[in-house]
């Protein structure tokens, strides 16, 4: 199994090897390796068990070591990086030629983002190359927010976990890049499209699936359970589980069901807290996932702020 703690030589040490390590960050922990390193990158696609048309974010420590791997920072762009950096914003940006292919499935723009975490930020400072990251889960499953996840799942793939807590996000980065002037999202996450429009003005939502590829990754089906996990009104999903004597475990916003069993109900925040519910959203789905229940009810959150990402993931988690 993995080794899991806080010492930051011991990870630089494995990544300079072109082993792979999972990596704390504010939004959900990470499956890194050395981004400008095919072998280590092809190592995470293999370690994921991922498809090789859905490319890797790049993680790096600041702002200005960005230019090293991009051709041109569109002054928008900059702007966003600027204010939100480090955080749970990622860039597309046009690469330069160090950039493997494999990193970005061919394409020519390079995802980049600088995260919110001091361990790891401790930890890019000290490597001479930025890391490679997707989500530290097998492909298709709940993003890991705690040390454990990770373990859980890939721990006997990688020899270390870098223990930074669990996420304090708990959702994965919003992803942006320009199309002509026009700042477009391709994936909904952690930082709120509000926050991104104060600045930049009305942006358009983009929102790509495997039968889009020229836009990949977001396949329909992902961040889901092993369990079936329908969406719906509650009291009337558990209404007719109980009339078909289904054994059923309960994901609210905010309510509790006192006639049920508390291990078989989880609310994600009993005082409607979005952000609350978001951090805890990966942590809930799997314990839920594992427990002795059939399959899994849940419902959607207020499409507000951080809901509308929390309602992507749910959404998503219930496609078969
Ligand atoms: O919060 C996050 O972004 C986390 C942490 C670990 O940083 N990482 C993460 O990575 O969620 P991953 O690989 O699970 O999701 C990355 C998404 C994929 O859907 C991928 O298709 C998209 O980013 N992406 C990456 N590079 C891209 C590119 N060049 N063009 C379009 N989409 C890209
Ligand atoms: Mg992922």
């Amino acid at each position: 199994m993995a080794r899991i703690g806080k010492n930051i030589d011991l990870a630089k040490s494995f990544l300079e090897k072109g082993m792979l390590v999972g990596i704390p960050t504010e939004t959900v922990y990470g499956l890194a390796g050395n981004a400008l390193d095919s072998e280590s990158v092809a190592l995470i696609f293999e370690t994921k068990n991922r498809p090789g048309f859905d490319p890797l974010i790049l993680h790096t420590s600041s702002l200005e070591r960005v230019g090293d791997f991009v051709r041109t920072f569109p002054e928008k762009l900059k702007m966003l990086a600027e204010t939100f950096w480090p955080g749970p914003l990622t860039l597309l940006l046009p690469r330069k030629p160090v950039v493997p292919d494999l990193v970005t499935s061919g394409l020519d723009r390079v995802a980049v983002r600088v995260p919110k975490h001091p361990l790891t930020l401790a930890l890019l400072e000290e490597l001479s190359f930025p890391l490679a990251a997707p989500s530290a889960n097998p492909f298709g499953y709940i993003s890991p927010t705690r040390p454990s996840h990770v373990e859980d799942q890939l721990g006997r793939k990688i020899p270390y976990i870098l223990d930074g807590g669990p996420c304090t996000v708990g959702l994965e980065s919003t992803i942006v890049g320009l199309e002509g002037e026009e700042v477009v999202i391709y994936r909904l996450g952690g930082l709120e499209i509000s926050e991104i429009e104060k600045l930049v003005g009305p942006v358009k939502i983009k929102d790509h699936s495997s039968s889009n590829p020229a836009a990949p990754g977001q396949l329909d089906s992902h961040y889901a359970p092993r369990k079936p996990f329908v969406l719906g009104d509650l009291h009337q999903l558990i209404e007719e589980r109980k009339a078909e004597g289904v054994d059923f475990a309960v994901l609210s916003f905010s309510e509790s069901f006192p006639a049920l069993k508390t291990e078989k109900q989880i609310a994600l925040s009993p005082d409607r807290n979005l952000h609350e519910a978001a951090k805890n959203l990966f942590a809930a789905m799997r314990t839920l996932d594992e427990s002795s229940a059939a399959v899994i009810l849940a419902e959607l959150m207020p499409e507000t702020g951080l809901g509308k990402a929390i309602n992507d993931r749910l959404r998503r988690a219930a496609v078969k």
